[in-house]
């Protein structure tokens, strides 16, 4: 196979991804996932927006700094003083990408940015000409690419590669396209553009009509050699192309589409965790990364599956890195064994302080529960990693419940150092935990979800409870796992709250917010 069948991975976790609500993610966070993502073999990491915030300025800059494989980029509007920021936060790297965007369809230059299509295409001169004096690494995007008029697209797409960008990237901003009309987007360009083989075309689709990945696909069919996707398609709204499956699907139906990647699938699931950790849970049913992707539940399919593995089995679970649960570990495990069992889950990197508290929860558990499972090592240290920098953390908690008397729960609390007690009743005994919280750290926040699900099977199982909170448009998620369901409920919703409280001291009202509130 031939490298002009090789189709480039851009990632936009970081940035796209980021802007999914509640998927907000902290420095160390995204320290955490660039060096997965680079040993993951992605081609382009878009690790931010540089001009955004501070927060995000900083995360470009401290990955920049660490990435040994992957190429660092970060977004720009089409202005100076963006591309300036970029340019400044990537400029450790010894290659780095700028990428530029501009809107280019009717409706946002006449309602968005008040321009007219000459002053577009001017923009697009300045904005590409300038950044190619910064590196000559440079990706320009249309953005509402999809709602653009063709004609002006292809002239728009010949100025920027006339400037100097090498990639042209096409966003189905809206998620609004078809398979069909974007395969015909794409093949116009490469027919009508006269200068088109100076770049290569990119496309970065949205899933507001579930049909991100399958748009993509057309997308690479018709020419285009790079994708623009996030880890388990997080993103604006619906979100973005989920990179796992546009690389399983090359992967898997090559016949139909010969083309290659550089992608080590084998270490798909572990990045699918590492993001599903810093943002919200995966649903069961995802393709690819979701608990259920490789289970067979139907007594005909497990038949199936025991004669012969293809009749129901498209890709292994062991090529995108899911290992089969064994049930090796008990409460003789000793902590040589546990480490080689974390080893095997995945968590190569992690500190002796972390594996030793996961160690002391793996034992407080083992003596609970009668079977200790792959996915419970996992949630626990899962849990055990978020918890240094907390400053409110629970000590213990009673609660109430039943029927006839208002649920109660009475719970101790580590506030900044200082224990605090309290005993409230509620609507049930979430509620009453919840309150008890409110009552010992005063705080005003809208709860938008609560979810619980059950790590393992048997009524024995942990459960992890997973709660997004809202203060002042900004969201945080929490997410704890016990074999009590009221205690992971308690350690969620504080898990949560010591992220906000995180968010809070680190961030002042930011050009970023105004950005998003904006659509950006
Ligand atoms: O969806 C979009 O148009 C974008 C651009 C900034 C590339 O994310
Ligand atoms: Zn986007």
């Amino acid at each position: 196979m031939s490298d002009k069948n090789k189709v480039f991975i851009f990632d936009t976790t970081m940035r796209d991804g980021e802007q999914s609500p509640g998927a907000s993610m902290s420095l160390e966070e995204k320290i955490q996932i660039a060096k997965i993502f680079d040993e993951l073999g992605i081609d382009i990491i878009e690790a931010g927006f540089p001009i955004a915030s501070p927060g995000d300025f900083e995360a470009v800059t401290a990955i920049s700094k660490i990435l040994k494989n992957s190429i660092p980029c970060g977004l720009s509007r089409a202005s100076k003083k963006d591309i300036d920021a970029c340019h400044e936060a990537l400029k450790a790297a010894p290659r780095f990408r700028i990428h530029t965007f501009i809107s280019t369809s009717p409706l946002h230059m006449k309602h968005k940015l008040n321009k007219t299509p000459e002053q577009v295409l001017d923009a697009i001169k300045e904005s590409v000409t300038y950044a190619r004096n910064l590196t000559d690494d440079v990706e320009w995007s249309c953005e509402d690419g999809t709602r653009t008029d063709i004609d002006y697209m292809c002239k728009t797409v010949e100025l920027a590669i006339k400037c100097g960008a090498k990639t042209i990237n096409i966003p189905d901003t809206v998620g609004y396209t078809v398979p069909l009309e974007f395969t015909k987007i794409i093949s116009t360009l490469k027919n009508k553009v006269p200068n088109i083989d100076k770049a290569i075309l990119s496309v970065h689709c949205h899933n507001d009509l579930g049909l991100a990945v399958a748009n993509s696909l057309a997308g690479v069919s018709a020419g285009a050699r790079q994708v623009e996707c996030t880890i388990n398609g997080i993103g604006e709204r619906a979100g973005n192309a989920a990179l796992e499956e546009i690389v399983m699907s090359i992967k898997t139906r090559n016949d139909l589409m010969p083309y290659k990647t550089g992608i080590k699938t084998e270490l798909l699931s572990k990045a699918s965790k590492v993001v599903s950790n810093a943002t919200f849970p995966v649903q069961f049913n995802k393709a690819v990364v979701g608990k259920n992707a490789f289970a067979h539940e139907a007594g005909i399919h497990q038949d199936g599956m025991l004669k012969n593995r293809n009749t129901y089995e498209i890709m292994t679970p062991e090529s995108v890195g899911v290992k089969k649960t064994s049930l090796v570990m008990g409460k003789h495990s000793g902590r040589h064994a546990f480490k080689e069992k974390l080893n095997d889950l995945g968590y190569a990197d992690i500190t002796d302080d972390i594996i030793q508290t996961s160690f002391g929860k793996f034992k407080i558990l083992a003596d609970k529960k009668k079977h200790v499972y792959d996915d419970d090592i996992a949630a626990l240290v899962d849990d055990s990693m978020v918890h240094d920098k907390y400053v409110i953390n629970l000590k213990s908690l009673k609660v109430y419940a039943g029927t006839g008397e208002p649920q109660r729960a009475e719970m101790t609390l580590d506030v900044y150092g200082e224990v605090k007690q309290t005993s409230e009743t509620g609507d049930g005994p979430v509620d009453a935990i919840f309150k008890c919280i409110k009552v010992l750290y005063p705080h005003d926040v809208k709860l938008q979800l609560y979810q619980v699900h059950a790590v393992t099977e048997g009524t024995d199982a942990q459960a992890t409870v997973s709660v997004r909170i809202e203060e002042n448009g900004k969201t945080t998620v929490g997410q704890a796992a016990d074999t009590d369901t009221l205690v992971a409920s308690a350690n969620a919703y504080l898990s949560a709250l010591n992220k906000m409280i995180i968010k809070r001291d680190k961030t002042a009202p930011t050009e970023h917010e105004t950005l998003k509130v904006k659509g950006i």
